[in-house]
């Protein structure tokens, strides 16, 4: 703390009254519990702070805010800041603001002057464009105040609303968050989790055990595993809370700060943009699969890729990267996992990236590869319309420059869902190993040619013959580029090259949707 040199004895009490109170807030629920937070593996409330800004930029807001509750004890326990920290700062050099859950006051639970200091923050990054970073760690409603914690938790639910679209919202969950208030975070854009010390249910073991019988651990219900790989709930399972704020920084840099803002852009020296490699990329036989992985890491600048939703739906590959400098979406099919194909989570998990990326300005590129939609009635039964829906809505909706490379299989409604030209596309490129058929070769040449396979001398040899001709005929890209579905067949070498001229040449696309209030995107 700076010693000031104050003159008059009666000012100087003023000053130490406010040296007393910072501190005193510094310490939020004291010593001992900051102990217990550490003993338990995880940081505090105000050390999560100073590593997710960059050093000496945080502002803080609302230091000495006191609950207003008089019952159950209450009107005895009082500690500054109320429980939560708040306020603004820099990450990386752009302005970002900041509430951060402080699990030694009350359990980090959430009052009403907590709630109206997060809000009032929510409502400065809506007003001056920055995005807002939530951490989370609490016990959940104040208990001791009913339902004005209740309506402290609704007016954040409110603003988180408002604010989509408008600034990007990330939520990182570093300790408990139970109940409603998982809803705030699931409104968010980006939710990032620790292993092992972060756990998010609506209804937590306890009642899930009278309910359903059923025994499971706080981690197995909703831990960062459970929610990174089952329920897609979290994009980013973090292995502890220092890797969770690197990451949330990282992610900042992709993208920008508010819907009016371009893409960030890192420095970029144009060299030898050919990618020898991409030439031996696709497998001679269409049922071998590839990593698609390996084909986003010769295309984007080097070690620029940050994969989002990583552990979830992995048929399909989304994130974000740099092409000579500037951010750009990625979606892939990836046919190393289930060949490929879209199915209910793959098309949550690319739809809900598209929107992100439309929503903020950010150039999307798709790389396909997809043998279809997943048969089923598992798939059927759970709505694989209604969420196929999503992505097409989602493609269809998006005014961003897009782009789409076809590296093999575009097979059937996939193909049109898949960023196609059809579909508001700005510019398609297709390998000469692109595929773009209504199903496969086999399947195909089965279903049309069925009574002259049956009755042929050696039906299998009239298969073969009627599989090769449907190839010749359709298994390629050269069809769609007649019509001009595919603008140009590009060799795999070339994918950077065309890309990098063809997003600058987008750079300045203006595009826009009919009139209305919003779309009725099918939920
Ligand atoms: C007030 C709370 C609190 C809460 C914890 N504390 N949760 N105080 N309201 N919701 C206090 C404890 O009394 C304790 O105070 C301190 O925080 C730490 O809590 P511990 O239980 O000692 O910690 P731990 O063992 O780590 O357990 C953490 C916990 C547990 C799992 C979060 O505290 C818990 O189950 N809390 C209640 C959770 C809950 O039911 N919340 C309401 C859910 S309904 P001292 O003084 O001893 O340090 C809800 C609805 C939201 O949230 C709806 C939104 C629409």
């Amino acid at each position: 703390m700076i010693k000031r040199e104050i003159t008059d004895p009666l000012l100087q009490e003023k000053f130490d009254q406010l040296d007393r109170k910072n501190k005193e807030a510094l310490l939020g629920g004291g010593e001992k519990r900051i102990e217990q937070q550490h003993a338990k593996g995880k940081l505090t409330a105000r050390e999560r702070i100073q590593l997710l800004l960059d050093e000496g930029t945080f502002v803080e807001m609302g230091k000495f805010v006191m609950h207003r509750c008089k019952d159950f004890g209450l009107d005895k326990e009082y500690y500054l800041g109320d429980g939560v920290i708040t306020g603004y700062g820099k990450v990386n050099g752009r302005l970002v603001y900041v509430f951060s859950q402080d699990f030694t006051v009350f359990g980090g639970s959430l009052s009403e002057t907590y709630a109206e200091k997060i809000v009032k923050v929510m409502e400065l990054a809506m007003k001056n464009g920055a995005p807002i970073i939530g951490l989370n760690d609490s016990g959940g409603a104040r208990i001791q105040e009913g339902v004005m914690s209740l309506g402290g938790y609704a007016d954040i639910f409110y603003r988180n609303t408002l604010a989509s679209g408008v600034v990007p919202q990330i939520s990182a969950i570093m300790g408990p968050c139970a109940g409603g208030a998982v809803y705030s975070p699931a409104i968010t854009d980006f939710v990032f989790m620790v292993e092992q010390n972060s756990y998010m249910f609506v209804t937590g073991p306890n009642v899930v055990k009278t309910v359903t019988h059923e025994d499971v651990t706080s981690e197995e219900l909703g831990g960062a595993t459970t929610h990174s790989t089952k329920s897609g709930v979290t994009h980013f399972a973090c292995a502890n809370g220092l890797e969770c704020i690197q990451n949330i920084r990282k992610l900042l840099s992709y993208i920008p700060q508010n819907c009016e803002e371009e893409t960030p852009r890192v420095p970029y020296a144009a060299g030898d943009e050919s990618r020898p490699r991409l030439n031996n990329m696709i497998p001679s036989n269409p049922n071998y699969p590839y990593d698609m992985r390996e084909v986003i890491e010769q295309i984007a600048d080097e070690g620029s890729f940050f994969e989002v939703h990583k552990d979830f739906a992995e048929n399909i590959v989304v994130g974000f990267a740099r092409l000579a400098g500037r951010s750009i979406g990625i979606v892939g099919n990836q046919p190393a996992s289930l060949a490929g194909v879209l199915d209910i989570k793959a098309s949550m998990k690319g739809a809900r990236f598209v929107r992100f990326c439309d929503s903020f300005n950010i150039p999307l590129l798709v790389l396909e590869d997809v043998p279809g939609f997943l048969p089923g009635t598992d798939q059927e039964w759970n709505g694989i319309i209604t969420n196929g829906a999503k992505l097409l809505y989602a493609f269809c909706e998006a005014t961003v420059p897009r782009i789409t490379v076809i590296t093999r299989k575009a097979y059937g409604g996939a193909y049109c869902v898949m960023n196609s030209k059809h579909i508001g596309a700005d510019l398609n490129y297709a390998w000469p190993t692109a595929e773009i058929a209504v199903m496969g070769a086999k399947g195909a040449a089965e279903i049309i040619f069925k009574r002259e396979i049956a009755e042929a001398e050696d039906p299998a040899a009239k298969l073969n013959e009627k599989v090769e001709e449907y190839t010749r005929k359709f298994a390629n890209p050269y069809r769609a580029a007649h019509r001009g579905y595919i603008d140009e067949v590009i060799y795999p070498d070339q994918t950077r090259e065309k890309l990098i001229i063809a997003f600058t040449m987008l750079e300045n696309k203006v595009a826009k949707l009919p009139k209305k209030k919003h779309g009725n995107i099918p939920l």
